[in-house]
């Protein structure tokens, strides 16, 4: 139904193309942490990935050949699974060092690591209205060991703050999400115009608090995983006409896109021109300059009895934001004893070390404790292959297994 509804805004031979490309296989690509493993050793375990064209952190498995979701170097954070055309985002946000970068609709948290995977000296508040997909986030930016970012929880449609402001923005849109019916049929089931009706004023509203958060100077990135015309062209347009000192900015003009004559600066991933599933993306740019910021100290902050390592300018978002966890969770208080925490393990490199075989360190994710050959008691951070898999407190060669109780699981 889609494709007839795509007919009235775009050209004949591309939505014949989209149809047809509907009955090949969704693709799914990696992108990975380059300071904990290379792309070589990727491409030696799984043959058959291809480059990503734009991203040297990333790779592409264009039929699905391989369970990447389900591996032990996905389980510790080595790589994280996503659509290889969602990693566009933020490569295309072109974010520098020091950036305070607002990602709108966050959860469960693509765009986000890819952001922080790409700039791991910029800020980055996620944000999202679920707390339940925010928790995930959470879990996932845990397992990549990722420590720049703060995780905020709002409606953002309907938000009085005007104050603060961001250098650059991602809007990733809750949209109909037709970009995505090969991934999941069950969203072609439910297509239907009224869902889209519903949508506009929702991503709308979005926008223009987009708008309001974004310095002088600053760029935002909105993309969706739809193609209709209506939640992007006609939407950005519609935007544009009402805030003159916006203007598009052009990204990428290789074939590998395609570009709707009424907005040639915004950019369709059509699956038959690009190894991806649907998306849509464009950058606007607000008149004025931006200054560069300072470099901020990290902090320790305690709330609510627990140690979080943050920074001020995080913590300066609590006046109007609701944080769920302005940075990296270091300790927690358990019957009046400060306990490390996971994150912390998985992110800061001060702890002793011991590394584990893949059998061990299976078994410890699965929750054993397990058997090692150092000689010393005490708190240490086991590693497999030199990535951080999670704390165990080590006594007369016993490991004793302080893997999250929700984290574990089988891993074959
Ligand atoms: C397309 S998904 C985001 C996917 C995410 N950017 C990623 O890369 O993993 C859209 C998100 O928008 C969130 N959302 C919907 N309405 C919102 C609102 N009013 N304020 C903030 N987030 C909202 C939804 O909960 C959903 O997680």
């Amino acid at each position: 139904m889609v494709y007839d509804f795509l007919r009235k805004d775009f050209e004949d031979g591309i939505v014949d193309k989209l149809e047809e490309s509907l009955s090949l296989p969704a693709s799914r690509a990696i992108i990975f942490d380059e300071n904990k493993i290379s792309k070589e050793t990727l491409k030696s375990l799984f043959p058959l990935l291809i480059d990503h064209p734009y991203l040297k952190n990333a790779l592409i498995d264009t039929n699905q050949n391989y369970q990447l979701g389900k591996t032990l170097l996905h389980e510790i954070g080595a790589y994280y699974v996503m659509d290889s055309s969602a990693m566009l985002v933020a490569y295309f946000l072109e974010a520098k060092d020091d950036d305070f970068i607002l990602d709108m609709c966050a959860a469960p948290g693509g765009k986000t690591i890819a952001l922080s995977l790409l700039n791991p000296n910029a800020y980055i508040v996620s944000n999202d209205i679920s707390k339940s997909r925010l928790l995930e986030t959470i879990k996932n930016i845990e397992r990549m060991g990722l420590s720049n970012i703060c995780l905020t929880l709002n409606d953002l449609t309907n938000f009085e703050l005007d104050t603060l402001t961001f250098d650059k923005i991602i809007l990733d849109a809750p949209c109909s999400g037709s970009g995505m019916f090969r991934k999941e049929k069950k969203m072609e089931e439910d297509f239907n115009l009224e869902k889209i009706k519903a949508l506009l004023p929702i991503q709308e509203k979005l926008l223009e608090k987009a708008y309001s958060l974004l310095k002088p100077g600053g760029e935002l990135i909105y993309s969706t995983c739809s193609f209709t015309y209506e939640e992007n062209e006609g939407q950005i347009i519609s935007f544009l006409n009402k805030h003159e000192d916006m203007k598009p900015v052009e990204i990428d003009n290789s074939p590998y896109f395609y570009h709707h004559k009424d907005l040639p600066f915004g950019l369709h991933v059509f699956y038959h021109r690009f190894p991806g599933e649907g998306h849509f993306i464009v950058k606007l740019r607000k008149n004025g300059s931006c200054e560069t910021n300072k470099k901020v100290n990290i902090i320790e902050h305690v709330s609510s009895e627990r140690i979080f390592l943050t920074n001020e300018k995080f913590l300066s978002l609590g006046k109007d934001f609701y944080i769920l966890r302005p940075g990296i969770l270091k300790a927690n208080k358990v019957s009046k004893t400060w306990k490390l925490e996971h994150h912390y393990a998985k992110t800061k490199n001060d702890l002793v070390k011991i590394e584990i075989d893949e059998k061990n360190a299976k078994n410890y994710i699965y929750g054993l404790n397990i058997k090692i050959d150092e000689d010393m008691d005490g708190y240490v951070v086991l590693t497999y292959k030199n990535i951080p898999i999670g704390l165990s407190k080590i006594s007369s060669h016993n490991a004793k297994n302080l893997y999250p109780k929700g984290l574990r699981k089988k891993i074959n």
